[in-house]
């Protein structure tokens, strides 16, 4: 794929806006803004009730932009092929080079590349990126606008080379003892006469030793892609697994008179799944049931724009959840992302689109008014971008090893109807022409199902089923695996760190009347908790994906603005967990958990209605030391507590007599703030850092009711990104701000990293004493 690889994330210019006299040299952008990739302008802007992405793109800025960059070829590059390769531009991008039109995509989660070589100078050259992303609706939810994932300067031989995510891994077989494996490797001659190469190829053991090699001479017809295959045997692999996530790599170069012409690498696992219609999935002959969430693929205040650090703080804290599996919702994740997934040992459902042909419907608001829609979602370039799309995520990504299925779509009307069964024959087909080891599902309404179309699917994927549909259409579909591909979660409705005793159910930011039902009906987990049992009680259903892990920009359902974030997902969008949290770590995992949900600061005379979140057999709740009584599983453990300031304490007992508790003490008044980095599990190649802020009383509680403003101050080797308290309803801008209130007494700075040495974060807020840490 390259000899060299440049990366070409620095040392741009963007404007907000478009004219065709952007894309030549000598147009004056002297004054635009300095930025580096990836870059997001729409979490840059300004919430606004009126912009065009309403409420499902977070009432963020869409439009035009441009982005320029000059550049001049390294001198031992010129003799190659020269190429850009972009992670993904949303939306609508032209490229152009020196003035000339090179190239550009549709579709904005797509990866692409652009040769150079027609319109490249031997000194400066220019670069001018048109991107359109000025028709919302351009997705369900919050997309981002602008080049927001990496970008590569790339060369290569210019006769014969390794096409673009050509080679292929596949494991036939991988058991234990021996597992063979497939190498496919494409090799294209892009000259008029045939061409002799020498094919170098090695496979390294996740431990660095070599397990095979190859050195051989191959011919290449003039003009044609032409493949080699290989069988490897590989004996006592070190199999990929969900604690022991094992990668191998394969390495080829290819030599044309002695000279270097192309070299790639991947990293790819060996892992055997096994998919049982009356048994579930079995990784590695063990039987493992996907305790599954959906994401979309924000990084909060860092939008669009968010590279591996971000993805990787996300999977080890659902992970830590009990957490095994996500689902890409609704379209294909980064790379980075998915490197993140393998390096995590968390399995993937990898699905491609939202809509087909059919424009799909936006939910109307709970008054019954519809939301603002345009036809230029997807289905509008369904048609002409949808093979190829499929195709490119599918070659891109299918040697992630954490990928166990992929999906071909989610809700889609189409699916409901006759014709849907065209489209969905087609687009499995597609994806088995470049991967045939992975299932192909579809995440289809349990209300709405076509059994015709179902039928055609590898696996049956169903959105929200009741327990009587997953046995129904268990029964309807003999032989069929199933998976929940998006169900309930225990979720939150209550605008962060607002509490309200019983009875005191407060006006919120809201125009809907029938808000509050949504919430009471919602906020008492229980959909979830029935969900995640449903789904633990039958073997043969796979797993489930609940909606959602995180919170995500846009969808703030039920609310209106100023809310722009959603609130569905079990742990904040700052990554805070909330109360669903601890029930999924308390049914997806075997150690005793206990929560108190969750916080002791009411008013006098407040009643608290009080859950406890406990895997164990019985649990007590004390009020200043006096039980309040004692209750035992599967009764919920449930108290109405007039409150009274002290402490609250939850003992409970697990099945094993081991005891557990979890304290809350009623706040003081805001003392001092406090850092703490967030999961410090810091790797080299991080271009963030995560610190938290926390606002406690003397005794070193939280206040959860504290709301001040916090400014942050860094200085050393990072400058400030980004701030975010996870308050959905919160208009305070994410970046190019450097004071924040806190939400529930915390709040997030997100730090870009910007060299070796260490990087000074200091904190400080009126009335209460400030922090600082250093981070090296
Ligand atoms: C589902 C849909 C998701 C999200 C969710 C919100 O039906 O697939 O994308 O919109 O509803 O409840």
């Amino acid at each position: 794929m390259a000899i060299k690889k440049i990366n070409f994330n620095a040392g741009w210019l963007f404007i907000n806006d478009w004219q065709d006299s952007m894309r030549y040299p000598e147009y004056d952008d002297s004054a635009w803004q300095k930025v580096e990739l990836p870059h997001d302008w729409s979490i840059e802007g300004e919430f606004s009730e009126d912009a065009v992405s309403f409420c499902r793109g977070g009432y963020l800025p869409g439009g035009y932009g441009c982005y320029r960059k000059k550049f001049t070829i390294p001198e031992e590059c010129r003799e190659y092929a020269a190429r850009l390769y972009f992670g993904g531009i949303f939306r609508n991008s032209e490229i152009f080079l020196n003035g000339h039109k090179i190239g550009g995509r549709e579709w904005g989660y797509i990866s692409f590349e652009v040769a150079l070589d027609e319109f490249l100078l031997s000194g400066e050259n220019l670069l001018a990126v048109k991107v359109d992303n000025h028709e919302a609706l351009s997705c369900r939810w919050y997309s981002g606008s602008g080049i927001y994932r990496n970008s590569f300067l790339e060369f290569s031989g210019k006769k014969v080379i390794l096409p673009r995510w050509g080679i292929e891994v596949k494991t036939l077989s991988a058991e234990a003892e021996e597992s063979v494996l497939q190498i496919s490797v494409p090799l294209k001659n892009r000259t008029s006469v045939r061409q002799k190469v020498q094919v170098k190829c090695e496979i390294t053991a996740p431990d660095g030793t070599r397990i095979w090699n190859l050195d051989e001479p191959q011919w290449v017809a003039s003009q044609i892609e032409g493949t080699f295959y290989r069988k490897v045997k590989v004996s006592a692999p070190l199999r990929w697994d969900l604690e022991t996530p094992h990668l191998y790599t394969l390495k080829c170069q290819i030599f044309s008179q002695d000279e270097l012409a192309d070299t790639a690498e991947i990293h790819f696992g060996i892992r055997k799944l096994v998919f049982d219609a009356e048994k579930g999935l079995f990784l590695n002959d063990r039987p493992v049931k996907v305790n599954g969430v959906c994401l979309h693929n924000d990084g909060g205040a860092l939008g669009a724009a968010c590279g591996k650090t971000t993805f990787l703080r996300q999977l080890r804290f659902l992970k830590t959840m009990g957490c095994n599996g996500v689902r890409t919702s609704h379209h294909p994740f980064s790379e980075e992302f998915l490197d993140a997934c393998d390096e995590c040992g968390m399995l993937v459902l990898a699905e491609a689109f939202d809509e087909w042909q059919e424009p799909c419907s936006v939910m109307p608001m709970l008054r019954g008014e519809p939301q603002r829609m345009n036809d230029c979602y997807y289905s509008a370039i369904f048609d002409r971008c949808a093979i190829s799309d499929l195709r490119d995520m599918v070659k891109r990504d299918r040697h992630h090893p954490s990928i166990f299925m992929w999906s071909i779509g989610n809700e889609v009307p189409q699916m409901y109807k006759y014709s849907g069964g065209h489209i969905a024959g087609m687009l499995r087909e597609t994806v088995k022409n470049y991967d045939d080891t992975r299932p192909v599902t579809c995440a289809v309404v349990s209300w709405k199902v076509d059994h015709n179309n179902i039928a055609l699917l590898d696996v049956g994927g169903y959105n929200y089923p009741t327990p009587a549909q997953m046995d129904e259409f268990h029964a309807a579909h003999p032989g069929q695996p199933m998976i929940i591909t998006e169900h309930y979660s225990a979720q939150t409705r209550y605008p962060n760190g607002r509490y309200f005793a019983k009875g005191k159910l407060a006006e919120l930011a809201d125009v809907h009347p029938g808000k509050m039902e949504f919430i009471n009906h919602i906020d008492n987990n229980k959909p979830g908790e029935e969900a995640a049992k449903a789904v633990l009680e039958r073997p043969f259903v796979i797993g489930q994906f609940i909606w959602t892990g995180w919170d995500y920009m846009g969808e703030p359902t039920p609310y209106d603005f100023p809310a722009h974030s959603s609130f569905f997902g079990v742990i904040d969008i700052c990554g805070f967990p909330k109360d669903g949290y601890w029930y999924y770590k308390s049914v997806w995992q075997d150690e005793p958990i206990i929560h108190i949900a969750s916080h002791w600061n009411y008013l006098a005379g407040d009643t608290a209605e009080i859950d406890v979140i406990s895997n164990c057999r019985e649990v007590e709740l004390f009020l200043n030391g006096k039980s309040l009584g004692r209750k035992y599983a599967p009764e919920r453990f449930f108290w109405e507590v007039p409150y009274q300031p002290g402490e609250l304490r939850a003992v409970g007992i697990a099945a094993d007599e081991s005891e557990v508790y979890d304290s809350f003490a009623t706040a003081g008044e805001p003392l001092r703030l406090v850092l703490q980095e967030s999961l410090m599990q810091r790797s080299a190649a991080d271009s963030v850092v995560y610190v938290e802020c926390q606002v406690l009383d003397g005794s070193g509680n939280r206040v959860p009711t504290a709301e001040i403003p916090v400014t942050v101050e860094v200085t050393g080797d990072g400058v400030l990104q980004a701030l975010d308290n996870g308050n959905q309803l919160s208009c305070e801008p994410f970046q190019k701000n450097k004071t924040r209130s806190t939400c529930a007494g915390r709040c997030l700075a997100i730090i870009r990293v910007t060299g070796e040495g260490t990087i000074k974060v200091s904190v400080s807020a009126p009335g209460v004493a400030g922090d600082e840490i250093n981070i090296d």
